[in-house]
């Protein structure tokens, strides 16, 4: 039997092992610009998942997955009465995403399981790491779709019958790879989960912190929203007579962006997904669709900020016809104290000073917190640049931020 080494024992994760599987996975979606396109339950996502499952499997983790594709990579702990501690992040990115967005996350989490499994170091609690399926949310909304329904917050058919902007179905892309699992998504019940993320912000890098102890992720909505005027001649319709979808919607885009403005500095807006239709150069635009993304640390405040909005969309000129549909409500979301003090505790172990900040983002820890206590890890990133190809993060800082999540979870298993 091997031996159970404490928090306070001497393992070590790889550094060097841990940048290698960020580079080597890096080639599953690689742009030229030198990010990645791996959007959720494509074939680059497919070779992703075929490369996870073989290395937690060379390692004795056995693989589990759900009914959404959500991959379980279980080490197992010495006490079978006890439930799993996870780590958890995504393995999908944006259109053109970095390399580090959630990927740290997940190799990161591998890096633990590697050292524990080569160490020979027992938890008493089983060590779950997962690769949730789908938390960009931008090939199928919402983000963090899969983790919300582990949490309770949406039904699998929620998830299963979102459809791509090619019409292509949840279902149907997660059986075009293969990743339909058994398991009923939701069955497990965690200790905990932890998340180590890139910051995807400007904070820690310009304080020159290498670890933040996240202490919340702030509050998110997503609307959607269709504009409708009238398809005309562009040579032939006067200006006084033309419906312009897409001139309505620039009156409204500029509109959001002041809205933001009102509520600075912690409010942002953002319309990120713009169609127009019929989009011919000599046709008065007849519809645009269009997306707003409006966050706020506080719930109060973001209500505010909706109902602006929705004032904003009756406001545009008579005859444009407006649809408005609330896709995603995300409440703010404190994280658990107790495995905050547990990541403090590992940062300063590792010779860091924690910094206390709160997610901009949106993270899969955001909903399990509903369900298990949950907190995050973050490190810094380049210029806090992310949603981009030319996102970048340290080999130092990633290897500092997966010791203190190694740590962590080794504190954890001792509450
Ligand atoms: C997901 O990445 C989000 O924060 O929108
Ligand atoms: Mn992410
Ligand atoms: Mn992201
Ligand atoms: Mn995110």
């Amino acid at each position: 039997m091997s031996e159970i080494i404490g928090h306070t024992g001497n393992v070590a994760i790889d550094s060097q092992r841990l940048w290698a599987s960020i580079m080597d996975t890096a080639r599953f979606g690689a742009t030229p610009k030198g990010g990645i396109r791996r959007l959720t339950l494509s074939e680059e996502d497919r070779a992703v998942r075929d490369w996870f499952r073989d290395a937690c499997e060379a390692i004795g983790a056995g693989v589990e997955i759900d009914e959404l594709g959500t991959m379980y990579a279980t080490l197992p702990g010495t006490d079978p009465a006890l439930p799993p501690i996870a780590i958890g992040s995504h393995l999908d990115t944006q259109p053109t995403g970095g390399k580090f967005d959630g990927v740290i996350g997940v190799l990161g989490g591998l890096e633990v399981l590697r050292t524990l499994a080569e160490t020979g170091t027992r938890t008493r609690h089983p060590v779950t790491l997962i690769n949730w399926t789908n938390e960009e949310g931008s090939r199928f909304a919402p983000a963090m779709l899969c983790s919300g329904v582990f949490a309770g917050a949406f039904p699998a058919d929620f998830a299963l019958s979102r459809t791509d902007r090619d019409g292509i179905t949840f279902a149907d892309a997660l059986d075009a790879i293969g990743y339909r699992g058994p398991l009923r998504a939701g069955a497990k019940t965690l200790a905990a989960h932890f998340e180590l993320h890139i910051e995807q912000g400007p904070i820690l890098e310009a304080e020159e912190k290498t670890i933040g102890a996240v202490t919340g992720v702030q509050a998110m909505r997503w609307f959607e929203v269709t504009l409708t005027g009238n398809e005309g001649h562009a040579g032939a319709t006067p200006m006084r007579l033309r419906q312009d979808a897409l001139v309505a919607g620039a009156h409204a885009i500029l509109a959001i962006e002041r809205l933001a403005a009102e509520h600075a500095p912690d409010a942002v807006a953002t319309v990120g997904l713009l169609e127009c239709r019929p989009n011919s150069r000599n046709v008065v635009p007849g519809e645009v669709f269009l997306t707003v993304d409006l966050r706020h640390p506080s719930d109060a405040v973001l209500e505010v900020m909706e109902q602006s909005l929705r004032h904003i969309l009756a406001s545009l000129p008579a005859g444009i016809g407006v649809t408005v549909d609330k896709v995603w409500d995300n409440p703010a979301v404190p994280f658990d104290a107790r495995l905050l003090d547990a990541i403090r505790a590992g940062a300063r172990a590792e010779g860091f000073t924690p910094r206390d900040i709160v997610s901009g983002a949106g993270h899969d820890s955001a909903y399990t917190a509903r369900v298990c206590p949950s907190a995050m890890i973050f490190v810094p990133c380049a210029g806090g640049l992310s949603h981009n190809e030319a996102e970048s993060a340290t080999q130092h800082d990633v290897a500092a931020g997966t010791a203190v999540l190694l740590r962590a979870v080794l504190e954890a298993d001792r509450l």
